[in-house]
C-alpha cells in the first residue's frame, strides 16, 4: 500500500526537513510517515501515539508494510515519547492549539534539542502562536491546507526570536504577509463562523455574553480589515 495523502497532510509534509529524522506526535492511522519514508523524503521516523489501540494499529501497518526498520512506533504521552535530539522535525497535527501548546510545554526538556515544530492546530491557532513567541519560537513558514470542506492552518517554527501584533497572532505573520490565495476563503469563513456566534449571542443579556460579544466584534472587524487588505486577484473580478 502506498500512502497518499489528503491537502492538509500533504502540506504538513511540505513544511518538515527534508532527510533528517522526524517525530509524529499522535501519528493514528500513519499516513505521515509512511508518505514520507516511502518517498525517501526522510531516512526514519518515530511515530508515536498515547493511545493504544491507534498506536497497536500502526505498529502492525508498519510491518505489514516491511518499514518497521525505518519507522519506529512508541507508545506514550506527548513528547515524553522523545530524547532530546532524536528528531530534526516533530510535526504535531490534527489535534487543538491548546493540547498542541500543553504537550509542548510539559515537553520542553526534548525541544532543548532545537527542532522545528510542524504543528497543525484544529482550532486556538492564536492562543497556539502567542505562546510560540512568548517561549522563545519563531514562525518561519505557514500555510493553509483546504479539505473535505475545512480550511486548516499550519505551521512551522523554529527557535528564534518573534513579537507577533494582535491580527499576526490570530492570521499568521506569513499568511499576512505572503496572502496565499486560500487565505480569503479561510477568512471568509471565519468571518460567517464568527457571526454566527454573534448571532446566537444577542439574545444573552449577562454580563459574560456582553463581554464575548465585543470580543467577537473586535475579531469580526480586525478580519475586514485584513480581508479589506489583501491584494485583488484575476479570480475576485466579475
Ligand atoms: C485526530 S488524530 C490525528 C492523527 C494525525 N496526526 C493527523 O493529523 O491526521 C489524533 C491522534 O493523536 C493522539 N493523541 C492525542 N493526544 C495525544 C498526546 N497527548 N500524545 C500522543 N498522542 C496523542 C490520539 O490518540 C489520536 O490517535
Amino acid at each position: 500500500m502506498r500512502a497518499k495523502l489528503d491537502n492538509r497532510l500533504t502540506a504538513a509534509a511540505a513544511l518538515i526537513i527534508p532527510g533528517k529524522p522526524v517525530a509524529d506526535i499522535g501519528t493514528d492511522h500513519l499516513l505521515l510517515p509512511l508518505y514520507l519514508v516511502q518517498n525517501g523524503i526522510v531516512p526514519r521516523v518515530i511515530a508515536s501515539d498515547k493511545a493504544r489501540q491507534p498506536y497497536e494499529n500502526a505498529l502492525a501497518l508498519a510491518q505489514e508494510q516491511g518499514l518497521d526498520q525505518w519507522i519506529e512506533l512508541r507508545l506514550g504521552e506527548g513528547l515524553e515519547v522523545l530524547n532530546p535530539g532524536e528528531a530534526a522535525t516533530i510535526v504535531i497535527a490534527g489535534l487543538g492549539g491548546r493540547l498542541i501548546r500543553d504537550i509542548l510545554a510539559a515537553g520542553k526538556a526534548v525541544l532543548v534539542g532545537k527542532p522545528r515544530l510542524v504543528l497543525q492546530p484544529q482550532k486556538d491557532a492564536a492562543l497556539l502562536r502567542r505562546w510560540l513567541a512568548q517561549q522563545g519560537w519563531r514562525i518561519m513558514a505557514e500555510t493553509i491546507a483546504y479539505e473535505g470542506g475545512h480550511y486548516y492552518q499550519l505551521l512551522a517554527a523554529e527557535p528564534g526570536r518573534q513579537r507577533l501584533t494582535r491580527a499576526e497572532a490570530e492570521f499568521g505573520p506569513c499568511l499576512l504577509r505572503q496572502a496565499p490565495p486560500l487565505l480569503r476563503g479561510y477568512l471568509g469563513e471565519e468571518k460567517s463562523r464568527i457571526s454566527a456566534l454573534i448571532v446566537g449571542l444577542n439574545a444573552h443579556a449577562g454580563p459574560a455574553a456582553q463581554r464575548r460579544l465585543r470580543q467577537l466584534h473586535a475579531q469580526l472587524r480586525k478580519i475586514k480589515e485584513v480581508l479589506a487588505g489583501l491584494p485583488c486577484r484575476e479570480s475576485d473580478r466579475d
